[in-house]
């Protein structure tokens, strides 16, 4: 979409997205990845931009991503340097979307030095768990503040992606859940996505299948909504 043919009606909001995927360093040169490639969250930032808002991207490792124009970039690699640039851009920003796949645990300990090999089997990586930073954000939302979790879940026997989905709002607590259906044609790597947009007063949206921009749009008109007065 070209900028020009979008509404600004994001001015005057100042909004905070995360991107990417964190990584749990285990040595120096070595960490605990996921397949993450940043182009949800930066799809999202470009098109808040385009529409107008003051955008904060909190990025970690991504598929070589360039930022969009006009946005602030804070870099984060690891979980926890995620956490505290987005408990500092919380303290301003009107919206908080957490794009970003945060690793639910981190190795133990961090040698300050290459893991050598030996003739022997290593020893078992001890994990620990990491803080949710979206249960944390809305544990101290400001009044006002919106905030918007992401989910990629998969279906099994007993249960759907959307009920999935459905619990996981409401142990969030977040404002919006937007629900990607793995392994349907979306989410990670890809291009394109397709799922749900959940709201805490219990709309569902369905999302068809489309550009991470489009899914952008969806989501930012429910924002807009939201903050509304
Ligand atoms: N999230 C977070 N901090 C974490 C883990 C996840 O802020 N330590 C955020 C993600 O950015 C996403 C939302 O929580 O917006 C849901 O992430 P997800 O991995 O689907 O949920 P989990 O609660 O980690 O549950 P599980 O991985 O077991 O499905
Ligand atoms: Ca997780």
């Amino acid at each position: 979409a070209r900028s020009d043919a979008l509404p600004r009606d994001l001015e005057g909001l100042h909004v905070a997205v995360s991107a990417g995927g964190t990584r749990e360093p285990l040595d120096p040169v070595r960490f605990l990845g996921n397949r993450s490639s940043g182009r949800q969250g930066y799809a999202l930032a470009r098109v808040a931009a385009q529409r107008g808002a003051r955008v904060t991207l909190v990025s970690a490792h991504t598929a070589d991503l360039v930022a969009p124009a006009g946005v602030e970039l804070v870099g984060a690699g690891s979980a926890e340097e995620l956490r505290v640039a987005m408990h500092e851009v919380a303290k301003t920003a009107d919206v908080l979307v957490m794009a970003a796949a945060v690793a639910d645990f981190r190795p133990v300990s961090l040698t300050g030095h290459k893991i050598k090999k030996t003739d022997r089997d290593p020893e078992p990586v001890a994990l620990t768990r990491n803080a949710d930073i979206l249960a944390e954000l809305v544990e101290h939302r400001r009044p006002g503040q919106v905030v918007v979790g992401f989910a990629a879940e998969t279906g099994d026997e007993g249960t759907s992606v959307l009920d999935y989905g459905r619990a996981k709002l409401k142990r969030k607590g977040c404002d919006l859940l937007v629900v990607n259906a793995v392994g349907d044609g979306g989410a990670f790597e890809g291009e394109d996505n397709a799922g749900w947009l959940l709201s805490a007063d219990g709309t569902e949206v369905r999302i068809a299948h489309g550009s991470k921009a489009q899914l952008g749009a969806t989501l930012w008109d429910a924002v807009r909504v939201l903050v509304e007065p």
